[in-house]
């Protein structure tokens, strides 16, 4: 077996000719940059000391020890995110989704019980019971619930509500605002749009002058910033970008000024992704910028574009996979951003959700790209909502046939993004 596994490419070597030069003009970002690849280099040379061959393990079962105990304790550090309590229960139900380990039903009806204290009366969910309703954690939570996949979870949605929190954030030119009176950029446009499309509530005018509103958005660095006129960055260009393939209007977006720009955010010598021009590294860009390849192989292949591979997405799949692998996991669990970085559960979620579209192609076994041993496998994620496909898949059919107001109707023009 060890002559089939990968050799371990002389990372010194074959990584001199990538590394950052400042054309001997040196910044505070030049500096930044160098830094970073010092420690990146010390990672990988550690590594080559101590093996033979390129085989790094996931740390799976410290990583479920970390993920379980934080189901039910938080440490002081996390006080800071009172206002975001759903986001919790989402980033560690979909990492241990992706672990493949079931959570025990007593745990999960737990989560549905206080995701039902923080929906709030005038609909949508707030960051914690008693807080004001805010498309994120709204997101956060249906995610979760769609997770979770119970009867008991579906049914704390109060869909008719949720619709009209959803009007009561949508502003005249097609964006939304993340709360009642709180601030427009394009991931409220996606909080929106993937809550109403998995819990079959879009109506034909909920998301009027939306597509219009997001390219407005894409700027002319091809990537998506957070509203029109700013830089593009790999959260907004995320929530574009999968806000308009649930909008089925991804053909209106510059796909190919898209694809240049987040290709060109990959970095050269680290393996992971950067989230803007001139920044850092970060392990939980591995999902918001790896994540828009698969979105837009499916959007090019739509348009009939001929030159697509049919058995890799268009980034470096083994090198993101190395990053993430090599360094950006904590020996005792949990992921993080960089080598000197604490680990949490955002960039556990996010990392484990980048490698697993790096191992994975379009949902065939057959290109499975699992840099190390096969128990590093993951399982899939649905690119658009970030939650296992079979969870997107049995959440669409439980809402399908639902109006509104809780009766049965004829389904109305779902896009199927199963
Ligand atoms: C910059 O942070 C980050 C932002 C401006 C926003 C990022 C947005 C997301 C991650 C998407 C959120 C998605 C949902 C669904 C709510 P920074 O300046 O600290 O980081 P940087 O140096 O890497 O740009
Ligand atoms: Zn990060």
């Amino acid at each position: 077996m060890e002559d089939l596994a990968t050799p371990l490419r002389c990372l010194s070597d074959f990584h001199n000719a990538e590394v950052f030069t400042d054309d001997n003009v040196e910044s505070v970002t030049s500096v930044e940059q160098k830094k970073v690849e010092d420690s990146v280099q010390q990672v990988f040379r550690s590594y080559q000391e101590n093996h033979r061959i390129l085989e790094p393990t996931l740390q799976r079962q410290q990583h479920y020890s970390y993920l379980k105990r934080g189901l039910r304790y938080l440490s002081d550090a996390y006080e800071c995110l009172d206002a975001s309590r759903p986001w919790l229960c989402y980033w560690i139900l979909h990492s241990l989704e992706l672990l493949d380990e079931t959570v025990p039903a007593s745990i999960a009806s737990d989560v549905c019980k206080f995701l039902a204290r923080c929906q709030s009366p005038t609909g949508g969910f707030a960051g914690g019971p008693g807080q004001h309703a805010h498309l994120a954690p709204t997101y956060a939570a249906v995610n979760a619930l769609c997770i979770i996949g119970t009867e008991e979870a579906y049914d704390v949605i109060d869909r008719p509500k949720l619709l009209d929190f959803l009007y009561s954030v949508k502003q005249p030119d097609g964006s939304f605002v993340m709360h009642v009176g709180g601030e427009v950029d394009v991931r409220s446009a996606y909080c929106a749009a993937s809550v109403a499309s998995l819990t079959n509530i879009i109506t034909t005018t909920l998301f009027e002058g939306t597509p219009n509103w997001i390219i407005r958005c894409q700027n002319w660095e091809g990537g998506i910033g957070g509203v029109p006129g700013l830089e593009a960055h790999g959260g907004y260009t995320f929530c574009g970008m999968a806000a308009m393939v649930i909008l089925q209007k991804e053909h209106m977006l510059d796909l190919k000024s898209l694809l240049h720009w987040v290709t060109s955010r990959q970095m050269r010598f680290e393996g992971g992704f950067q989230g803007r021009c001139n920044k850092l590294v970060d392990g939980c860009y591995s999902f918001w910028q790896a994540g828009l390849l698969p979105l837009l192989h499916r959007a090019l292949f739509k348009e009939g574009d001929t030159t697509l591979s049919m058995t890799s997405w268009m980034f470096e799949q083994q090198a993101l996979q190395e990053y993430i692998l090599l360094c950006c996991q904590n020996p005792a669990g949990g992921l993080l951003d960089k080598p000197g970085k604490s680990r949490d559960f955002y960039h556990t979620c996010y990392c484990l959700s980048g490698l697993s579209i790096a191992q994975h192609f379009g949902g065939s076994e057959m290109h499975e790209l699992i840099l190390g041993n096969e128990e590093n496998r993951l399982a899939p994620t649905h690119p658009v909502y970030n939650i296992c496909p079979e969870k997107v898949a049995q959440a669409v059919q439980h809402f399908h046939q639902m109006s509104v107001t809780g009766k049965r109707e004829t389904p109305s023009n779902t896009p199927n993004l199963s």
